[in-house]
């Protein structure tokens, strides 16, 4: 054994013969900010915290680096003064920090997953985690929910966006390299060391591959694929030394993970070797049993360590302590999942309850948003976007009139998508977004100066002379989860104007480019018809410039930039093409797996496509929302 790691396993012992039964129940607790204040978490000895999407300090969207910072100092302020421990256990705060520091005022919010996938770039990927991980430090949070390792295999789903790709070759080198960026790399001194976080191995296992792409729906698939497909990105992750894993919402043949004690214990500690900690998903173990006390014990039974609860915290502590004194759940289980938690709290470095901003793994508040990070944000955008299609207006030249039409177009919290400062995403604009650019702005910086124009109009009308191209800026609205879940993959039949728009510029002979913001690939063949280039520009976050970085030329007329992505999932034939995946027997996309032009490749005049919507008639969304409970909102 590494030395580090006996001193680790010392403390650990120590730490938990000191500990009473209430206060390893209270470790193997994880509350929300907004419903347990410093005071309560100190008195029960909760092991930790979280925000959940559209939680902040005071409830303040706005709130500063500063309101953040102070209120970690407030938790770990009032755990390292409580009176009801001679050994007070430094707590853990877990945050969604899912593209970049996503709930933060300020912070650089790099292109979701999907976008992150097209961009197959290992040091990439490596280098954000790095600026992520920064950013969280600096507001006083320990710990990441991310990355995401779902390889989605039906695109209805509401959380494709967060998968990298729908095979698992990307998926498998991103998560090595990711938690390597978040954490430091294990077994070298900068572990865990300034500027690093822990990081989140999630969901286990196998979302991505239920029912109809149902978010927290079943799944009904073999072991072999399970693991072949989905188990991969964790046993990279586990590999790379990742620190805790969330389970996962989904059932597999219809017992829920979170109660699933052949998947949690014998593979992932046992097979997988993982002797981090399992984190519940939001009240997940609620979902495994009717009955709250026996749900909260057959999870943690299962292997669930941590209880991740949205508002009743006190209900799962008092719960878990019945389960335990009634013998249902034997204190051997309690004391492993407890020296799991120490185990990690030792490891990174919490074993004296300094102020969480004087901290080891505390930086200074100035990262938050810097511009080294935006900088790589908007590099990681331009390396994001997917051409499908170009009959050769692109690249445009700056000195040219570009009209710049579409709702999208000016919108930083539609590029942003879902888990932005709100857990839908809804509800933001520019103003929430201090540090952003909306694709628009980098359209005006990339003409301004060199004798071209930009003209917002996001109807596509126009007075005076005709533009000489129009970019038209759409896509989907922002959702998150089972708030995403589609029926079909239709673009139109769900927005119709963005349609209307390319049409009557077209008929008026205008050159029309569209740009689409989505978190998945969709049925869009009456756009493609009615474009003359189409990129995809998935959800780009906060550095929308990165867009008009590759669609003009560089101000000496070269090319200084061109397309990269590749698509990390298939591209849909028609609105029902779907689970649609590269590898199925018989394959026919419209757009492979892989596939992206580039500006030196032959001009791509593809015929008219067929333009039968075969989701007409369909409802919208005719699913209810699975969430089995709610978020502060
Ligand atoms: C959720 C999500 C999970 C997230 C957690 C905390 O409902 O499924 O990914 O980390 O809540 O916000």
């Amino acid at each position: 054994m590494h030395p580090s790691e006996r001193r680790v396993q010392r403390i650990v012992e120590r730490c938990l013969r000191g500990l009473s039964v209430e206060q390893k129940v209270g470790q193997m607790v994880q509350a929300e900010i907004a419903n347990a204040t410093p005071t309560e978490v100190a008195e029960f000895a909760l092991g930790s915290i979280l925000n959940g999407g559209g939680s902040f300090p005071g409830g303040n969207k706005q709130a500063s680096v500063d309101d953040w910072r102070a209120l970690a100092d407030a938790y770990h302020g009032a755990v390292r003064k409580s009176t009801h421990s001679d050994h007070p256990v430094p707590i853990l705060w877990g945050t969604d920090a899912v593209h970049g520091h996503s709930n933060v005022y300020g912070a650089t919010v790099f292109p979701h997953n999907i976008g992150l996938g097209a961009a197959r770039d290992g040091d990439l990927m490596e280098a954000i985690a790095v600026a992520t991980a920064r950013e969280v430090a600096a507001t006083g949070i320990d710990w990441t929910f991310a990355p995401t390792l779902a390889v989605a295999r039906d695109d209805r789903w509401g959380r494709t966006y967060e998968s990298f790709a729908e095979h698992p070759d990307v998926v498998v080198e991103y998560a090595s390299r990711i938690v390597a960026g978040l954490q430091g790399v294990a077994g070298e001194p900068d572990f865990l060391g300034p500027g690093r976080i822990l990081a989140t191995g999630k969901h286990f296992l196998g979302e991505g591959h239920t029912t109809d792409g149902r978010d927290q729906g079943d799944v009904v698939c073999s072991e072999d694929t399970l693991r072949d497909l989905h188990a991969g990105g964790h046993r990279a992750a586990i590999a790379a030394g990742v620190q805790t894993v969330m389970a996962a919402f989904n059932s597999w043949h219809g017992t829920k993970v979170h109660g699933h004690r052949y998947l949690l214990t014998d593979v992932l500690k046992g097979a997988l070797g993982f002797d981090g900690f399992v984190v519940s998903d939001w009240d997940g173990f609620l979902q495994v049993a009717e009955d709250r006390a026996e749900a909260c014990g057959s999870s943690v039974n299962a292997g669930v360590d941590l209880l991740m609860v949205g508002v009743e915290w006190r209900a799962a502590y008092h719960d878990l302590l019945q389960q335990v004194s009634a013998g249902a759940v034997p204190m051997a289980r309690i004391d492993d999942a407890v020296r799991r938690i120490l185990r990690v709290k030792a490891r990174a470095g919490l074993v004296s309850c300094a102020r969480s901003s004087a901290r080891p793994a505390t930086v200074e508040e100035s990262v938050v948003g810097e511009p080294s990070h935006r900088e790589l944000a908007r590099r990681a955008v331009r390396r994001s976007l997917v051409l499908l299609k170009n009959d050769g207006v692109l690249p445009l030249k700056r000195d040219a009139k570009v009209l710049v039409a579409g709702d999208g177009a000016d919108n930083i919290g539609k590029q942003c998508g879902g888990w932005t400062l709100t857990w839908q995403g809804t509800g933001n604009d520019n103003s929430d977004f201090p540090n952003g650019m909306s694709l628009f702005d980098g359209f005006v910086e990339a003409t301004a100066h060199h004798g071209g124009s930009a003209i917002l109009s996001p109807n596509g009308e126009f007075g005076g002379d005709s533009p000489d191209v129009a970019v038209v800026v759409f896509g989907e609205e922002p959702y998150a989860e089972g708030d995403g879940d589609r029926d079909h993959l239709s673009y139109s039949t769900l927005h119709a104007e963005p349609l209307a728009i390319l049409r009557r510029l077209q008929e008026r002979g205008i050159p029309t480019v569209s740009v689409f913001l989505t978190g998945r690939p969709m049925w869009v063949n009456p756009e493609l018809n009615a474009s003359d280039a189409f990129v995809v520009a998935w959800l780009p976050g906060t550095e929308g410039g990165g867009v008009a970085d590759v669609l003009f030329r560089g101000p000496n007329g070269k090319l200084d930039h061109d397309f990269h992505g590749r698509l990390s999932f298939s591209w849909p034939r028609h609105a029902m093409h779907t689970p649609l995946n590269v590898g199925d027997t018989d394959y026919a996309p419209l757009f492979p797996y892989g596939y992206g032009l580039r500006y030196g490749d032959a001009i791509d005049r593809p015929g008219r496509l067929d333009e039968t919507d075969s989701a007409r008639g369909m409802p919208a969304r005719d699913r209810p929302c699975t969430m089995g409970s709610t978020y502060p909102r």
